[in-house]
């Protein structure tokens, strides 16, 4: 596809603040080699990570996306009440049903909003992200909050050194509006988009455990233990092949030569694969955002984490063309270019 071919959705939408919260306890990987076999050494040259944040007991998902999106309510300079479209992804939902969207709208006191989850796994924020897009470039809707969110320690095996050295809990949120005069001046907004799944890999990552598949046990009471499943090599990559080809698509609907992009902020899940990515597209590393070697893998959260922390740093300026690009279980992707 041609640098010149337009992403055939008008850029009406943009981003006016965001929120993160991660928290408070730390799991170092020395706090790991202490469980599992395994080594700082060997965590950090595979993957980058060198700790990573686990949530309190008590602590659930909607209580980490609503510290998230008050933050970005804030920092958009809006109140809950304006907002009214919540989208949350996520696949730790605080529980099967009701969605943890309707849990945060209640917490926020957001009434005039809809709320709905959206499961991605890790692509999560970014298919938030596009579905609220065309909610609001086709007017039904104005003042969206998209949040990521995952609490992936309830799911781990902290016996398999495969996965519990990989992910980390925490939530990003965003507040999408339609854009303003002051917007249009800027240029800022969604430039581009791409979406995309492939559900002959649903066998290389997944968390059997709850759900319709699964036959109660002859005690009731006893329910199954939901475990995240990988094969970690075929991950890595279909991530790297599917991911490139959406970043160049997502580069060139956007009408952009890759060396026009100030930032990538790439899913952080290892540094490997960012690396990989930001080669393909001629990139140097310091145009790669990294925050994977504090938090891990946080999954829905991992790219609405690291979008607040270059916003909040002045790493992000007024302008700059920034690619978005996440992937996940399913196999499910995404890229985005937005100009910020
Ligand atoms: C998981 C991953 C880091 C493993 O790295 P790798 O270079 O592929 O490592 P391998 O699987 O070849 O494992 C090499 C050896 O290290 C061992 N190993 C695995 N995890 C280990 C750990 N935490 N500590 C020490 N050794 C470990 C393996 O058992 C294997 O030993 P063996 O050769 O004796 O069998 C890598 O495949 C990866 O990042 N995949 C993508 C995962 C991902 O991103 N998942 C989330 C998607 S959203």
């Amino acid at each position: 596809m041609s640098h010149s071919t337009p992403d055939t959705t008008p850029c009406v939408t943009t981003i006016a603040g965001t929120g993160s919260y991660v928290p408070e306890r730390i799991l170092s990987n020395a706090d790991l080699a202490k469980i599992v076999d395994t080594s700082d050494e060997w965590i950090v040259s595979r993957t980058g990570i060198r700790e990573r944040r686990i949530a309190a007991a008590g602590e659930t998902t909607s209580d980490m996306c609503t510290k998230a999106a008050r933050l970005a309510i804030e920092s958009a300079g809006i109140t809950a009440a304006e907002i009214d479209l919540i989208i949350v992804g996520t696949v730790t939902p605080d529980s099967l049903f009701p969605s943890t969207a309707c849990y945060v709208q209640q917490n926020l006191g957001a009434s005039n909003a809809v709320a709905f989850d959206v499961s991605a796994a890790c692509a999560g924020f970014l298919f938030a992200m596009q579905i609220a897009r065309h909610f609001i470039n086709g007017g039904n809707r104005s003042t969206a909050l998209i949040i990521g969110a995952d609490k992936l320690s309830v799911l781990i095996d902290w016996t398999d050194r495969n996965t519990c050295v990989l992910f980390g809990d925490g939530a990003g949120a965003a507040i999408l509006r339609r854009r303003t005069p002051d917007d249009e001046a800027t240029a800022s907004g969604l430039l581009s988009s791409v979406l995309a799944s492939d559900g002959n890999l649903t066998g290389i990552l997944h968390a059997p455990g709850i759900g319709s598949a699964q036959t109660l046990p002859p005690n009731p009471a006893v329910i199954p233990e939901p475990i995240i499943h990988m094969m970690g090599k075929e991950v890595f990559k279909a991530a790297v092949k599917n991911t490139c080809e959406a970043c160049e698509t997502a580069i060139s609907r956007a009408g952009l030569p890759a060396a026009d992009l100030d930032l990538i902020i790439p899913h952080q899940a290892n540094v490997r694969i960012v690396d990989a990515i930001r080669e393909r597209l001629g990139l140097p590393p310091e145009k790669a955002f990294l925050n994977l070697q504090k938090y891990g893998n946080t999954s829905g959260a991992a790219i609405a984490i690291a979008l607040d922390e270059a916003s909040r740093s002045g790493r992000l300026k007024k302008g700059d063309n920034v690619l978005l690009v996440a992937f996940g279980a399913g196999f499910a992707w995404a890229a985005s270019v937005i100009r910020w």
